[in-house]
């Protein structure tokens, strides 16, 4: 008798046990990605400060968008690159993506002249040499890793210090956000990245789905390749991509079916859609002419809208 009074109080029970958590503040580390990334993260961040979090935000000390903020913590750690040799180098990357066509872009990523990209990935290492700052971190004991994938170095951090971690991004390169949650991408139904098939493939669609996704297989551990080195010397051991993405506790994914297809997830991923760069002013209000009077009617609406 008594275990089954037991058994059926321990949805209360768990109730009282979390309750007090979702009201308590935490102490987040972010870890965040410069340029366009930062303008959406920022304003999550300045939410999550202003909801009582205590905030600390760790980032180069060379950046593009990222300023300092009133509401909460930033600590920087400097870089090997000025600010003039990674705008140079942006920029020619940018450039030659408009001279590729689609289709060879993933190609073109993973160029090994791609500068930036080293850049952006030699970040953590420079984070590391920082040891002042990484007793900080090892002193603070941070509840969670707040993380922009996109440089690695957040999922270094958080798998360094053996920390929860929250993915935010709009997606990740290649097959590593698959592969990192173990979510199924029957490659009939999913097209891959850059392949601009839409999920409902004809077979000839689906023959070349399959032929990008072995390419990805073959050559986008070139891309991470710098990456991956660092993360293996900072973690002192082989790290794999996918040692680092499987790591993630939450994905918050700033995408949705609408945006991409339909495709299986997991329960860790989830789509929080619509936050995307600035914050943008409302539509302007658009009257929309009825067209439910009739052919004719319709024409003659159809003549009043200017070209
Ligand atoms: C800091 O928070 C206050 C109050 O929430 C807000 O008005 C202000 O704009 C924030 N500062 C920045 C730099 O966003």
């Amino acid at each position: 008798m008594a275990p089954a009074v037991w058994t059926g109080l321990l949805p209360l029970w768990m109730c009282l046990l979390l309750a007090p958590g979702f009201a308590q503040a935490g102490k987040l580390l972010v870890i965040p990605m410069d340029g366009s990334h930062w303008f959406t993260m920022n304003a999550v961040v300045e939410k999550l400060a202003h909801r009582g979090h205590e905030v600390v935000v760790v980032r180069p000390e060379v950046s593009w968008r990222q300023g300092k903020s009133s509401n909460y913590t930033v600590k920087t750690y400097s870089t090997s690159y000025t600010l003039e040799d990674l705008s140079h180098q942006f920029k020619v990357f940018t450039d030659s993506q408009w001279k590729t066509r689609a289709q060879d872009r993933l190609s073109l990523i993973m160029k090994p002249s791609n500068d930036v990209l080293k850049y952006f990935f030699s970040n953590c290492r420079h984070l590391f040499n920082d040891k002042k700052l990484i007793k900080y971190i090892e002193d603070s004991s941070f509840d969670a890793v707040f993380l922009d994938p996109f440089d690695m170095c957040g999922l270094i951090v958080a798998k360094y210090f053996s920390l929860p971690s929250v993915v935010f991004s709009r997606g990740v390169f290649c097959h590593y956000l698959e592969e990192g949650t173990q979510s199924p991408s029957p490659l009939s139904y999913v097209p891959r990245f850059l392949s601009e098939f839409s999920d409902a493939m004809t077979f000839r669609q689906r023959v070349w789905n399959h032929i990008l996704h072995w390419e990805e297989r073959l050559f986008c551990a070139y891309l991470l390749q710098v990456g991956l080195e660092a993360a293996s010397e900072i973690l002192q051991t082989t790290v794999t991509a996918y040692d680092l993405y499987s790591h993630t506790s939450v994905w918050l994914l700033r995408s949705d079916f609408v945006l991409d297809y339909p495709r299986p997830v997991m329960p860790n991923m989830i789509f929080i859609g619509g936050i995307n760069c600035h914050p943008r002013k409302p539509l302007s209000q658009v009257s929309c002419p009825s067209f439910s009077s009739g052919e004719s009617g319709v024409d003659e609406k159809a003549k009043q809208i200017p070209h």
